[in-house]
């Protein structure tokens, strides 16, 4: 893409931005909020974190981090130094030349979007911006949201999108946990809505890891949607393959792992007991969502949801199935679940399969305990209220339950130990690879 000619307020900008001296603010500071501002501090911008939650920016000014997976040193280092402010004070964000939206964007209980907080935020910047800001929105949505809901809204009183003010679209890519992957080394796609907005939005991203620029925010915003899509398309297969290769007594990791030996033309993707977090279960809807107003079906979104919606069942039958086999009801068992985190190694529980697998099998007459070494407490959800806290694992206790089902394989958890001990072991994961040889108590799920 060529690079475009600036002046006036986006060429001051630009520079600003490339010497250091402009200050990025960062609006939403979980779990994509909080890993930017720390980055934009270290990249040497001094970086103002606003947040409604007040109890998060207290920890915050305290030098700690509220999420496991992000060390308390350089945050505590940044905010020593003033290089990161977090605040819930608004008329703070005026003082930042960049800001950048990183909050919520839920479903509602129809399954569509719901962009309450997406609104509120824009609401208000449009009581804070100034002429010579940069607007960028991060949070995962449908392709339209920035030009039709953010633009309007930010131009109401009278500045101008690409003259006065600058508006982007650049998707988050974070993966929470991944040590290999961070925000200075994923590639950041961005799109502006006009050719000065994606110059000054690129400026800011080029100073933190690679860019790849696009034509518009709704290329932008889709190239994000169709990265989750093809994860949710490609996990609803390998969970489908799951259950007919359980039938025919064949070992699909195996397989898995055999395939992606191909050099080219295959992604290996993993079955699990279904999809958790805030991006997978949720972002594909938002697509299929707006393709309604274009008169299109996303049949594959449709049939990956449900198939994907569909495996804690499969969790539980194959449960049942074993319990039985071994003369137990499930009505009366005494159940040990691993881990609620959706995915291991971390202690984010949104939309997490292991709540819905502990709620049926509540609901079944079974007596259900767990334990997650990053969750010690099972708070209230919109959809759920267990009021439990993480039961220890020990050698001992292991083998007095009628079942122990691994639903998240963190990395923390001795499963040489837990095939020993375990009476039954229902592994939807396959972290008993490797220790399972020759015992009959493990059943994969
Ligand atoms: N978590 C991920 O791995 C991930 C990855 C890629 C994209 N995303 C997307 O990024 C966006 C944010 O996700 P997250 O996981 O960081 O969410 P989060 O819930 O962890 O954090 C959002 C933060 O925004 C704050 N907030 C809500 N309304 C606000 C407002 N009006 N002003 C200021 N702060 C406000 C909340 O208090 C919270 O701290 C979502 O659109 C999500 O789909 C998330």
């Amino acid at each position: 893409m060529e690079e475009t000619e600036l002046s006036g307020p986006a060429g001051s900008l630009r520079d600003r931005i490339q010497d250091r001296t402009a200050v990025v603010g960062i609006i939403g500071l979980g779990y994509v909020g909080l890993p930017l501002a720390i980055h934009f501090g270290r990249k040497g911008f001094r970086v103002i974190g606003f947040d409604i939650d007040q109890a998060k920016i207290d920890c915050l000014g305290r030098g700690c981090s509220y999420i496991k997976h992000i060390p308390a040193v350089p945050l505590h280092d940044l905010i020593d130094r003033q290089r990161l402010l977090p605040t819930n004070d608004e008329a703070r964000l005026a003082e930042a030349d960049c800001l950048i939206i990183c909050v919520p964007t839920p479903l509602n209980d129809e399954f569509e979007p719901d962009l309450t907080y997406l609104l509120n935020t824009t609401e208000m910047i449009a009581r804070i911006i100034r002429p010579g800001q940069l607007v960028v929105l991060e949070s995962t949505t449908y392709p339209g949201t920035t030009e039709e809901m953010l633009q309007p809204r930010l131009e109401a009183g009278g500045l101008k999108v690409g003259r006065d003010i600058f508006l982007a679209f650049s998707p988050e890519r974070e993966d929470p946990g991944n040590r290999k992957f961070d925000a200075g080394n994923i590639p950041k796609v961005v799109g502006g809505v006009t050719p000065a907005c994606l110059a000054v939005a690129k400026a800011l991203y080029d100073s933190i890891t690679t860019t790849v620029p696009v034509s518009s925010t709704r290329a932008a915003e889709l190239t994000k949607l169709l990265e989750n899509t093809y994860r949710s398309v490609n996990i609803a297969l390998v969970n489908e393959m799951k259950i007919l290769a359980h039938r025919m007594g064949i070992d699909l990791f195996e397989v898995i792992n055999a395939a992606a030996t191909k050099p080219f033309g295959f992604s290996p993707f993993f079955p699990g007991p279904g999809l958790g977090g805030h991006c997978i279960p949720i972002d594909p809807f938002y697509l299929s969502w707006k393709a309604r107003e274009f008169g299109v079906e996303t049949r594959f979104i449709q049939l990956a949801g449900e198939i994907n919606h569909a495996m804690p069942d499969y969790v539980i039958d194959r449960t049942v199935e074993a319990l039985a086999a071994r003369g137990r009801g499930i009505a009366g068992s005494r159940i040990m679940q691993l881990g609620i985190a959706y995915k291991k190694d971390i202690d984010d529980d949104r939309e997490s399969p292991g709540y819905v697998i502990m709620k049926k099998f509540l609901e079944l007459g079974a007596e259900v305990v767990y334990n997650d070494p990053l969750i010690p407490r099972l708070r209230p959800t919109r959809k759920f209220d267990f009021n439990q806290t993480s039961v220890e694992l020990t050698g001992e206790n292991l083998a007095e339950f009628d079942a122990v089902v691994i639903v998240t394989d963190h990395s923390s958890y001795d499963y040489r130990l837990i095939v020993e001990r375990a009476r039954l072991v229902i592994d939807s994961r396959n972290a008993t690879a490797g220790v399972r040889e020759g015992r009959d108590n493990v059943v994969l799920a």
